[in-house]
């Protein structure tokens, strides 16, 4: 028989149960978001991704949820899981900055919330830094431009949005290129409408100046002055408007 890693609901047993309720792990607790589960009309869990917890591969391990891939009827979906320690009561406050961030086309759509799951649409794609590195992968100099006017577009959009993602700075696991080559911004869970936003200037921060991919990126498109796109973010980061926008990119050498 084929060795499947997708378990239907009515067959997760205690070992599925480290993942639903982790770190800790309490029968009642368990039910009570398996029937959670069933409200949601989710039809099965697959364990597969490169997190693992216990022997069971998941798709992330943050500090506030677990993230699997699940099944309602065929459709599949990502499940956001309420770690059981978590310092947020319920998983409201991501649904509701998700549903911001949908709302001007950034993010995966938002399908269902209650208190320990969220719902989303599922993202298949690769993660930033290994879709630029992957050693068989193809694409033109123009893709790349392209995915990167894209991501700074949908920052933009954040930012007139006054919505700031909070995660922008460091974020190997927060773009995933889909298979047609769009990026799409995940993890909205630090995401807040009270600080001051910083989409933007985080993102180039990541992308063009300060981390290892940065290097990586710099070396593949040429040309970037640091200490240009530095005085750009700055007036940028004043006016936060279109002209002072389209100046960074530029400075980036995408327009
Ligand atoms: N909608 C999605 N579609 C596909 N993969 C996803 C999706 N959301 C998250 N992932 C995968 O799961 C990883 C972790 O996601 P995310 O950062 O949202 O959760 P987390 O780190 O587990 O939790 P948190 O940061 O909220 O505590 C991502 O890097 C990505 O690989
Ligand atoms: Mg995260």
């Amino acid at each position: 028989m084929q060795r499947t890693d997708k378990v239907r609901l009515k067959s997760l047993g205690k070992e599925h149960g480290h993942v639903i309720c982790y770190p800790v792990y309490r029968e009642d607790e368990f039910s009570c978001r398996l029937k959670e589960l069933e409200k949601l009309r989710i039809d099965a869990i697959e364990f597969v991704g490169k997190r693992m917890i216990d022997h069971l591969p998941v798709l992330g391990k943050g500090c506030v949820g677990i993230v699997v891939v699940a099944y309602i009827k065929d459709e599949k979906v990502a499940l956001k899981i309420r770690r059981t320690d978590a310092s947020r009561l319920t998983m409201e406050h991501e649904a509701q900055m998700l549903k911001k961030a949908n709302a001007i086309n950034v993010g995966p759509r938002l399908m269902m919330v209650t208190k320990n799951f969220l719902i989303m649409e599922y993202i298949e794609g690769t993660l930033f830094p290994e879709w630029i590195q992957a050693p068989n992968r193809k694409y033109f100099r123009s893709d790349l431009i392209r995915i990167l006017k894209s991501i700074l577009e949908q920052a933009w959009r954040l930012d007139r949005a006054k919505l700031d993602h909070g995660e922008l700075s460091h974020a190997p696991k927060h773009i995933i290129i889909k298979l047609n080559n769009e990026p799409c911004l995940l993890d909205f869970e630090t995401a807040s409408e009270s600080r001051n936003v910083s989409n933007v200037t985080s993102l180039c921060q990541y992308l063009f100046i300060g981390s290892s991919f940065a290097k990586i990126l710099r070396r593949k498109l040429g040309g970037i002055k640091k200490t240009d796109l530095i005085k750009a973010l700055k007036l940028y980061k004043m006016s936060l408007n279109r002209e002072s926008f389209e100046n960074v990119l530029k400075k980036c050498g995408i327009l």
